[in-house]
């Protein structure tokens, strides 16, 4: 790891920035100091705000001086452009916010370094008190949100997800995202699984065509100093699994195989009832024939007209009636 040039730097502004530290020991009267000052931390954000100080009977501008301490000194320096690492200019600033965030000129605070700072407000002479925010380490203090981006692609009984970090870290930091990946089929029970390193992340053998519910999380590590931080995990999505080309062949043909098996086997069965009972099939089957009652009695007495027999017999009677009325309607006149 290359030194911060960070380090040095309180040095060289003991002996060169002191005075301007150094309030003004004939202030006039004290002016308001200001108020709630907080460090937001987001990402690579650091940036330092706090409430503006109005005065009722002055309308000149209040302007605030930033400075800042390392846990290693007992020196609080200015914050000012002439600083090669902070790059920003933070003394006797009009506005109420002072932004160390990285950026292609400032390097920002070195992540792991421990930092105090404090902010007063000044106008011609006057000055506040100090107020103080607690101390931080970026990377103690950081809020980690979830992975960025997160992507996800339906495999066959797999999801593939990719991400991006929730911030960059510089690799020459000694710290590192690991990931875990929370999971689970519509009210199934939750599974979890990591640490990964990687940013894209496999989940194999889920079954096919499946829902499945995942969420992510990164959690951070530093080795100097020791930290350990969880993340926020990602919100809530659903992906199905889907069924690539050559699985559904496969499941085709187990199922054409089956159904095969299943008629040999249902036919096999039928094959050996029918030779088992053979015997009692042919005598369903083979009843012996038997004739229509009017044919046997006409063959038993052919004398008898066969056709009058069978008109005589099947017949309803109202047929007959009228049949009769027919006949006698025409002889009446
Ligand atoms: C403004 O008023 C405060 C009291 O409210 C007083 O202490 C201060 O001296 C006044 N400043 C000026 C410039 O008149
Ligand atoms: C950071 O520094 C402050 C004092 O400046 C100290 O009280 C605190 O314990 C330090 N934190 C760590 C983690 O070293
Ligand atoms: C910092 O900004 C203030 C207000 O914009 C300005 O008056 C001051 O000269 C600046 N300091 C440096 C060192 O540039
Ligand atoms: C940073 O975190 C430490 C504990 O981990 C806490 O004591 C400190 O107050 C935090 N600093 C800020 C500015 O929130």
């Amino acid at each position: 790891m290359r030194p911060p040039p960070l380090l040095l730097l309180p040095l060289l502004l003991q002996l060169g920035g002191r005075g301007l530290a150094a309030p003004p020991a004939d202030s006039l009267s004290q002016l308001p100091a200001p108020q709630n000052p907080k460090i937001h931390l987001h990402k690579t954000k650091q940036v330092l705000s706090w409430e503006p100080v109005s005065l009722d009977n002055d309308t000149r501008p209040v302007v605030y001086r930033v400075q800042y301490k390392y846990s290693t000194s007992n020196d609080w320096f200015n914050v000012d452009i002439s600083e090669a690492h902070v790059w920003v200019n933070c003394t006797k600033i009009t506005s109420t916010e002072c932004n160390f965030t990285p950026t292609s000129l400032s390097k920002g605070f070195p992540p792991h370094f421990n930092i105090s700072l404090r902010v007063r407000a000044e106008l011609e002479g006057r000055v506040s008190d100090w107020v103080t925010v607690p101390w931080f380490q970026h990377f103690r203090n950081v809020t980690i949100g979830p992975p960025e981006n997160i992507w996800v692609t339906p495999g066959d009984g797999s999801l593939i997800i990719r991400f991006y970090p929730p911030f960059d870290i510089e690799a020459s930091s000694k710290a590192t995202f690991v990931y875990y990946v929370r999971y689970w089929e519509r009210e199934g029970i939750q599974q979890v699984k990591g640490p990964f390193r990687s940013n894209v992340i496999v989940l194999k053998d889920l079954k096919p065509l499946r829902t499945y519910c995942l969420q992510v999380n990164a959690q951070l590590s530093v080795t100097e100093p020791d930290i350990s931080r969880v993340g926020h995990w990602s919100s809530i999505t659903c992906h199905e699994t889907i069924v690539d080309a050559s699985t559904e062949l496969q499941q085709i043909i187990l199922i054409a195989v089956g159904t095969f098996l299943l008629l040999s086997v249902l036919a096999g069965g039928c094959f050996f009832l029918v030779l088992k009972y053979r015997s009692l099939i042919k005598h369903w089957f083979q009843s012996p024939p038997s004739i229509p009652l009017q044919i046997e009695e006409y063959l038993k007495d052919p004398a008898q007209p066969i056709l009058e027999a069978l008109e005589q017999d099947s017949s309803p009677k109202d047929d007959a009636w009228d049949s009769v009325s027919i006949v006698s309607f025409p002889g009446k006149e």
